[in-house]
């Protein structure tokens, strides 16, 4: 047989089977690969070319090519000529009833929370850092200048890991880390766990979040402070919240302030950022010259403001996976 008679014998059988009306999807598959696979009838008319002067060549390859569009044509449109019958032909289906959604999972409102305050950062300059969440009690407390005595360093506080080293209460570790590593300017935020020795309640838990702010340059003012974190408040809870900053103490930082929220359904200041200009005695334990470079910082709590923000009574609800609460988050 000629290879154009086969051409056409393939042709005609192909036509004869698709119009035998193969329902089962496999049916329809099996025909497929029977005619247009990689070893079916179409392809292995392709390689009977290879037996061909070079002047029939030409010729065969246009018929061949022909037959495969061809048939990849027809092939489709039986494909959409069942889709389109198939919701009339099953009897058992009724398109008219209401589907069934699988359930989707939301983004952690912590997770979230968190999210707001890294784009708030980052879209004014800031870079974000990550640092040891296990670390020794020179840069969770010393270098920070906390006391030997201090009663944050008390086992009552804090968790230790061996008598040196410590699940970090805070992320002002990071701070350390930092200008250990890189000269000033610096100006970065340090998101993060932390742990602390607390009993159990509503408002505390054995562990939490914490975002660190780091910002330290010639000529930083605490000007700046209030004014970068007023925005960030502003940005966080809308322009009209009432936020204040009072006066506060930590060993790092001199002076300090706090900054609270009016929080409306409780009628009463909540505190959720401490803050201040970076104490000169830090700045020595890093090998930073105090006289040249000035810096503040900030720490939050990110629980805090996820309980404000979102109107959450209680901080223990993050921690315990109830789909109840967190599909709230969609
Ligand atoms: N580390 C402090 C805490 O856990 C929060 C804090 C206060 C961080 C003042 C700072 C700061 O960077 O300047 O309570």
């Amino acid at each position: 047989m000629s290879l154009k008679d086969k051409i056409e014998s393939v042709r005609n059988q192909f036509l004869a089977d698709i119009e035998s009306f193969p329902t089962a999807q496999q049916e329809i598959e099996d025909l497929r690969v029977t005619y247009l696979g990689r070893k079916g009838q179409v392809a292995s008319l392709f390689s009977e070319m290879g037996s061909l002067s070079s002047e029939e060549r030409p010729k065969a390859g246009q018929w061949l090519n022909q037959l495969k569009t061809e048939l990849a044509k027809q092939f489709e449109s039986k494909v959409d000529e069942m889709d389109q019958g198939s919701s009339s032909h099953d009897p058992f289906l009724d398109p008219t009833l209401p589907g069934i959604t699988p359930p989707l999972g939301s983004i952690h409102p912590l997770e979230r929370t968190l999210q707001e305050i890294k784009d708030i950062f980052t879209s004014i300059g800031f870079h974000i850092a990550y640092g040891p969440e296990i670390d020794d009690d020179y840069h969770n407390f010393s270098a920070l200048n906390f006391p030997e005595h201090h009663p944050a360093r008390d086992m009552q506080d804090t968790f230790f890991v061996s008598p040196d080293t410590v699940l970090r209460t805070h992320t002002s570790n990071v701070q350390i880390h930092l200008m250990e590593n890189e000269d000033p300017p610096i100006r970065h935020i340090v998101p993060g766990r932390v742990y602390r020795n607390e009993a159990i309640s509503f408002k505390s838990y054995c562990l939490f979040h914490q975002v660190e702010g780091i910002y330290v340059d010639k000529n930083v003012s605490f000007g700046e402070l209030k004014g970068v974190l007023e925005y960030f408040v502003r940005q966080m809870f809308g322009p009209k919240v009432k936020m204040r900053f009072r006066p506060s103490f930590f060993p790092f930082t001199e002076p300090s302030a706090e900054v609270d929220i009016w929080s409306t359904e409780r009628n009463q200041w909540l505190e959720i950022l401490g803050c201040g200009m970076v104490d000169p005695a830090v700045f020595e334990n890093v090998g930073y010259d105090s006289s040249i470079w000035h810096g503040y910082a900030f720490g939050m709590g990110v629980e805090r403001i996820a309980m404000l923000k979102y109107k959450i009574d209680d901080i223990r609800h993050f921690y315990q996976g109830d789909v109840r609460f967190l599909e709230q988050f969609k």
